[in-house]
């Protein structure tokens, strides 16, 4: 199998809020310091990427962020008129069909269209050459995803309409798109979650209807924001035994010691989780610490593309 930095797509897909935009950028990050040239895109309402990065707003032209490091943010009107600018090649009639009002609000109920348009955007960074040296463009494109439900209809929708429609231009693009997501030398998909009960179980169920309903190569497992421990096994005995024999008078020690115990037990909790994931995912395990930081800023990111280089070298880790 290849690995993660050996792949030229690569994919972050989880719930709501989990850390996808962050996982995103600190791979893409890890990948620019191997000396790749990278390309960040991230899809949807927000644009984030331009506060971790300390740069100017991110748009549908992509900035160089950090060196070899070049991010882009894409909403689906865009990579419509991108879309239909290459292949109309017609900016007049591109103006005069989609930016009509009527049409433009006809185009948005087409189910999957938005799906294909942003992921056709994705695919066209991926295999874009160089016209003067006949390489790609770029080593890597890392897509920040939009959080699943979205997620999966989002990748499926090749695979949607390459089997509803029998032809025609659409569908040729969907084939190629759905063959690109689907090439193990290329693409990986990998889920990101935080390590707490609700979005472990659904990281669970995800990855079940993923081997079930899609054909995309899965990577890794991103445990986001784990408890680094403050106390080996023996230590968190102690501390517990004393929190038992220390007067509970809500003095200073009295508190501390309650918050060594809250402490040793959440970072039981999160080991209960992380092995539960090892269990019940069948994927290797990238694990990122929690970072308590005021700013979540180009720091925070940098320290997180450093804990991921480090793991995914060995292939990934396990408890
Ligand atoms: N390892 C971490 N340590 C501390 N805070 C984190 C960590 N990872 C993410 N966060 C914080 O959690 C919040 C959500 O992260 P992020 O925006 O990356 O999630 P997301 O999955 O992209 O969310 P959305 O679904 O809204 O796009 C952010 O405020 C981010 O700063
Ligand atoms: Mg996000």
């Amino acid at each position: 199998m290849k690995g993660l930095f050996e792949r030229r797509f690569v994919i972050q897909t989880g719930k709501g809020g989990v850390g996808k935009t962050t996982v995103s950028a600190a791979i893409a990050l890890a990948a620019s310091r191997r000396g790749k040239r990278v390309l960040l895109m991230e899809i949807g309402a927000k644009e984030r990427g331009s506060r971790l990065f300390g740069s100017k707003p991110l748009s549908f032209e992509p900035i160089e962020v950090e060196d070899n490091l070049f991010a882009i943010h894409v909403s689906p009107d865009q990579a419509l008129e991108e879309y239909a600018v290459l292949k109309l090649r017609l900016k007049t009639l591109y103006r005069a069909v989609f930016e009509n009002r009527f049409v433009r609000s006809f185009l948005r109920v087409i189910p999957g269209l938005n799906e294909l348009t942003l992921l056709g955007k994705a695919w066209y960074e991926v295999t874009l050459k160089d016209s003067s040296t006949g390489r790609y463009r770029w080593d890597m494109v890392v897509v920040d995803a939009p959080a699943t439900g979205h997620g999966i209809f989002f990748l499926k929708i090749p695979d949607v309409i390459t089997s509803a429609l029998s032809g025609g231009p659409m569908v040729d693009e969907a084939r190629q798109i759905a063959n690109l997501l689907g090439d193990e030398k290329t693409t990986m998909l990998n889920l990101v979650t935080l390590v707490e009960e609700m979005p472990v179980n659904e990281t669970i169920e995800l990855k079940a209807q993923l081997d079930a309903e899609l054909n995309v190569p899965l990577g890794y497992v991103v445990a986001n924001s784990v408890y680094p421990p403050s106390f080996d096994a023996e230590e968190a005995a102690r501390v517990r035994e004393a929190r038992a024999s220390h007067p509970h008078d809500g003095s200073v020690g009295d508190r501390l010691l309650e918050a060594g115990v809250f402490r040793v037990e959440r970072v039981e909790l999160q080991t209960g989780y992380l092995e539960r994931i090892d269990r019940e995912v069948d994927l290797p395990q990238i694990r990122v610490p929690y970072y308590f930081t005021e700013r979540f800023d180009f720091q925070t990111i940098s320290k997180i593309a450093d804990d991921i280089d480090r793991q995914v070298d060995g292939g990934g880790q396990t408890p």
